[in-house]
């Protein structure tokens, strides 16, 4: 099955309205790369989205980092799926591990942020992995399924998730999973989706990894059969990014 590849750069808390404008003319807008293979998604931080969408070239998507577990309404300092997808984002990344692990949220209220996302029409990129104290107790496999389980439980169309494996232990350590760990704990997602969602979910869903990606790994990793692309965090603020998008080409 081809499955077109994704690389995401999740700039997390960094960045200037300076800086979007000067890495978008520096260096993603001068990226070549075959949009019938490739998709790149950018997240900037919030209040930067506008500038992202004025200065970063149509053929990039540019998407939030987070959105809101409720309907628009009285949740101070929340961005809800609706006002996002009126302010013309199609993209948002859920569950990232600094969201689950920094500021507490649960399998569940995840899962609650993902289900409507897709209720407005946002693609999202539901991010899953387990700690270092996880792995070696041997349940990576385990916390990954119960964080899809979760979602499982409240969204029943998978078309518009992409899922991105991020080992917390590999997460801005410079450690990355060998191409190895990756692909296995990536294989047993698919059969994961083959079995609790459809043949078709497990067949179209791009599993993205993510974990100190850098120009010098990129290659290796996107070798594997079941990775389909990755979130990228630290190199996506550099100009290697242009390298692991060229990776996956
Ligand atoms: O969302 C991106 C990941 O957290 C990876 O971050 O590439 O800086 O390790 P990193």
């Amino acid at each position: 099955v081809a499955r077109k590849l994704l690389v995401g750069g999740n700039w997390k808390s960094h960045g200037s309205l300076k800086f979007v404008k000067n890495f978008a003319n520096d260096t993603l807008n001068k990226i070549v790369y075959d949009t019938s293979k490739v998709e790149i998604v950018i997240a900037p931080v919030s209040i930067h989205l506008k500038d992202a969408q004025e200065h970063i070239a149509n053929n990039i998507h540019i998407s939030a980092q987070n959105s809101s577990a409720f309907e628009d309404g009285a949740y101070t300092g929340e961005i809800s799926a609706s006002q996002l997808a009126n302010f013309g984002i199609g993209w948002t990344i859920l569950g990232h591990s600094e969201r689950r692990h920094i500021l507490g949220e649960s399998n569940t209220f995840v899962a609650s942020k993902v289900k409507i996302a897709d209720e407005y029409g946002l693609n999202t990129i539901a991010c899953i992995g387990e700690t270092l104290d996880q792995r070696e107790a041997g349940d990576t496999i385990k916390v990954c399924t119960d964080q899809l389980d979760a979602i499982r439980a409240q969204v029943d169309d998978w078309s518009r998730i992409v899922i991105a494996y991020e080992p917390v232990w590999a997460i801005g350590t410079g450690k990355t999973a060998t191409s190895e760990q990756a692909q296995e704990v990536h294989e047993q997602i698919r059969a994961w989706l083959n079995e609790n969602i459809s043949e078709e979910a497990a067949n179209n869903t791009r599993i993205l990894y993510g974990g100190s990606v850098n120009a010098g790994n990129a290659d290796e990793l996107i070798q594997n059969p079941d990775i389909d692309g990755f979130l990228v965090g630290g190199a996506s603020l550099k100009p290697e990014f242009e390298s692991i998008v060229k990776a996956c080409n």
